[in-house]
C-alpha cells in the first residue's frame, strides 16, 4: 500500500467552523484562535471570508480580523472570496492567499453564491487572473462531489469538468469539499481517480465533512491514492450555511492522530492543537466534536 510520507493540514476551523454557527463570534475570540492554532505548528490556517456579509453574517469582519492577526513568517493565511469585489477587500486587509469556490452541483452553486457552475467559473477567471498578476496565489475548491443535499448523486465526471477547469484557470491547488459528509471510501476513491485524469494528484486537497462518520476512512481511501492535502478542523467544527444537513469537517485533532500512528509526520504538536480545541468550545459553550479530543480529555488509555 502506498501511502504519502508527508501531508499538509489545511486547518479550515476560523473559516468554515465558524461561519456555521448559529451567533457570529467576536473577532477578538476568531483572533484567539487563530493565534493558538498556529501555536501548535499549523502552517495553513483559512481564516475568514470576503463574502457577503447578508449572506454569511459570521464571517463579517474578516478584513478587521485579517489586519490584526500578527502573522508568523512560514504561516499563510488565506481567505474565501466569490468575486472581484471579495477579492479588493481581501487586498486591502493584506491577503496574501485567497480561495475561490465553485461546486459540482448546479443547484448547490446556485443556492450558495447565486449563480450556476457556468457562471461561477466565469467570474472566477476574472478574480484568478487579476490575483496571479498580483502575485497572489489562488486555491479552488469544489463543493458537492460525492453528492449534493438538493441533488443527490454528484457524478465523477461532473466533479472533474469543474476541477480541471479551475486548475487551467490557475489555481494551484484543488479542494475536493465533500460539503454534506455523505461519501463513502470506495466512492471518494471513484471520484478522486476521475479528477486525477485531468489534475496531478498532488494539486488535490480532500476537505471532507463528517456528517455521517465516513471522514476518516473516506480519507484514509484517497492517500491511498496520493493525496496528501487534507482541510480539517479543530474541535470538528464547521458546515455550510447553505447545505442543509452538514455537520462539521473532520476535527484536526481525528486527523493528527491518525497520521501520527501510520507514522507520516506534520510539525504539528498535538497537545497544543487540544488546548486551541477546548478554547473554542469552551466559548462557543458546546461540545467538542473531536473524539480524540473527548478521549484526552478523560484520559482514556492509548
Ligand atoms: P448576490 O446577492 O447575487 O450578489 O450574492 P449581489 O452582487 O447582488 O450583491 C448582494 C449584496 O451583497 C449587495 O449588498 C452587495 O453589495 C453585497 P446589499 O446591496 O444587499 O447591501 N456583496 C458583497 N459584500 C461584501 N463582499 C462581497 C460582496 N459581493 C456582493 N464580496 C454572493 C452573490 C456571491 C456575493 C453571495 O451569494 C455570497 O456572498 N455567497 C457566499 C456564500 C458562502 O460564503 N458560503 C459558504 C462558503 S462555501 C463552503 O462553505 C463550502 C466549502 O467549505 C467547501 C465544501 O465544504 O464543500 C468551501
Ligand atoms: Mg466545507
Amino acid at each position: 500500500m502506498q501511502l504519502p510520507n508527508k501531508v499538509k493540514i489545511v486547518e479550515v476551523g476560523p473559516r468554515d467552523g465558524l461561519q456555521n454557527e448559529p451567533r457570529p463570534v467576536p473577532i477578538k475570540v476568531r483572533i484567539e484562535l487563530i493565534d493558538r492554532l498556529v501555536e501548535s505548528g499549523l502552517t495553513v490556517i483559512e481564516c475568514g471570508s470576503f463574502v457577503s456579509p447578508r449572506w454569511v453574517p459570521q464571517m463579517a469582519g474578516s478584513g478587521e480580523l485579517l489586519q490584526a492577526i500578527g502573522r508568523r513568517t512560514g504561516v499563510s493565511y488565506p481567505v474565501l472570496v466569490p468575486n472581484l469585489r471579495g477579492l479588493e477587500n481581501a487586498l486591502t486587509a493584506g491577503a496574501r492567499e485567497v480561495a475561490v469556490f465553485a461546486a459540482a452541483s448546479e443547484s448547490f452553486s446556485r443556492h450558495n453564491i447565486n449563480g450556476g457552475i457556468d457562471e461561477s467559473l466565469e467570474r472566477y477567471g476574472e478574480v484568478i487572473t487579476r490575483a496571479l498578476d498580483l502575485g497572489i496565489r489562488v486555491r479552488g475548491y469544489v463543493s458537492c462531489v460525492l453528492g449534493c443535499p438538493f441533488e443527490g448523486e454528484i457524478t465523477p465526471s461532473a466533479v472533474a469538468r469543474v476541477a480541471s477547469r479551475l486548475y487551467e484557470l490557475g489555481c494551484y491547488e484543488i479542494s475536493l469539499g465533500d460539503t454534506v459528509g455523505v461519501g463513502t471510501p470506495l466512492a471518494a476513491q471513484r471520484m478522486v481517480g476521475a479528477v486525477a485524469e485531468q489534475v496531478p494528484i498532488s494539486a488535490l486537497a480532500a476537505h471532507f465533512h463528517d456528517t455521517y462518520g465516513q471522514a476518516l476512512a473516506n480519507l484514509f481511501a484517497v492517500m491511498q491514492m496520493g493525496v496528501a492535502v487534507i482541510d480539517s478542523s479543530v474541535a470538528g467544527l464547521g458546515g455550510c450555511p447553505y447545505a442543509p444537513g452538514a455537520s462539521g469537517n473532520v476535527a484536526t485533532e481525528e486527523v493528527l492522530y491518525m497520521l501520527d500512528g501510520m507514522g507520516i509526520t506534520t510539525a504539528v504538536d498535538l497537545p497544543t492543537l487540544l488546548d486551541a480545541g477546548r478554547y473554542i468550545s469552551a466559548y462557543l459553550g458546546k461540545e467538542t466534536q473531536s473524539r480524540v479530543a473527548a478521549a484526552c480529555a478523560s484520559k482514556l488509555p492509548k
